[in-house]
């Protein structure tokens, strides 16, 4: 079984996807994190971003054993994530490892922006996860507050409707719900009942419980 999950910025894609895999014994990606590395990488090395060729060449050469997940979880790691994600060819270097971990026998669950619509049509379950932007900018003040960022809440607000509006506007893989995919707004849900309504989600469409 192959479950998609998409979703904007700080909507809780991670924290519902991670919760399917263990519940059904899935591997699971996080393919945001395959951005964000490029994105490190790109602000690491001082590249520009305009220079295609060679940010394309980071994400040809990304080795996604030994990620540093809470490495890359910070706020410019992120907003550097969004601009490479929009290059055509950096996604391109990116399809064949995200669809090859889609495909591994027995399923497995992947979230980011484009896998119900781009990465897994095929998935057996499609989930949309959303929040208003305040309600996801709150939750993601707290996080980078509590890492000892220097954050305010109206900067963190500023810096999601500013990716949301990249991360939907760009013309490769814009972020956008499937036909078939079906929605959670958690806004005001808390973490247990937006894993609860995932899990009846699946349950409805595959029986699997
Ligand atoms: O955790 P958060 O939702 O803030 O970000 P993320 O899922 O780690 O993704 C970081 C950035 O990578 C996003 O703003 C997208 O631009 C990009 N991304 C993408 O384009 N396609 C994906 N499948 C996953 C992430």
């Amino acid at each position: 079984m192959i479950i998609a999950i998409d979703g904007p910025a700080a909507s809780g894609k991670g924290t519902v996807a991670r919760a399917l895999a263990a519940h059904f014994r899935l591997p699971h990606l996080d393919t945001g994190l395959l951005y964000r590395a490029v994105g490190a990488e790109v602000l690491a090395r001082g590249l520009d971003f305009s220079d295609v060729p060679a940010v394309a060449r980071l994400a040809a050469s990304l080795e996604v054993a030994g990620l540093d997940a809470e490495a890359l979880r910070t706020g410019p790691v992120g907003e550097a994530a969004s601009r490479v994600a929009a290059i055509p060819e950096v996604r391109q270097a990116l399809i064949e490892l995200q669809r090859s971990f889609a495909g591994q026998p027995g399923g497995a669950v992947l979230d980011g922006r484009d896998i119900g619509t781009v990465i897994a049509p095929e998935a057996e379950v499609k989930i949309f996860v959303t929040a208003t932007p305040e309600a996801r900018a709150a939750r993601r003040y707290a996080e980078l507050s509590a890492r000892g960022e220097d954050v305010t809440p109206q900067s963190v607000l500023d810096d999601i409707i500013k990716r949301d509006q990249r991360d939907s506007s760009r013309s490769a893989a814009p972020l956008i719900q499937a036909a078939d995919a079906v929605l959670i707004d958690n806004t005001a849900l808390d973490k247990a009942a937006s894993i609860a309504r995932a899990l009846e989600i699946v349950a409805r469409r595959t029986g699997a419980v």
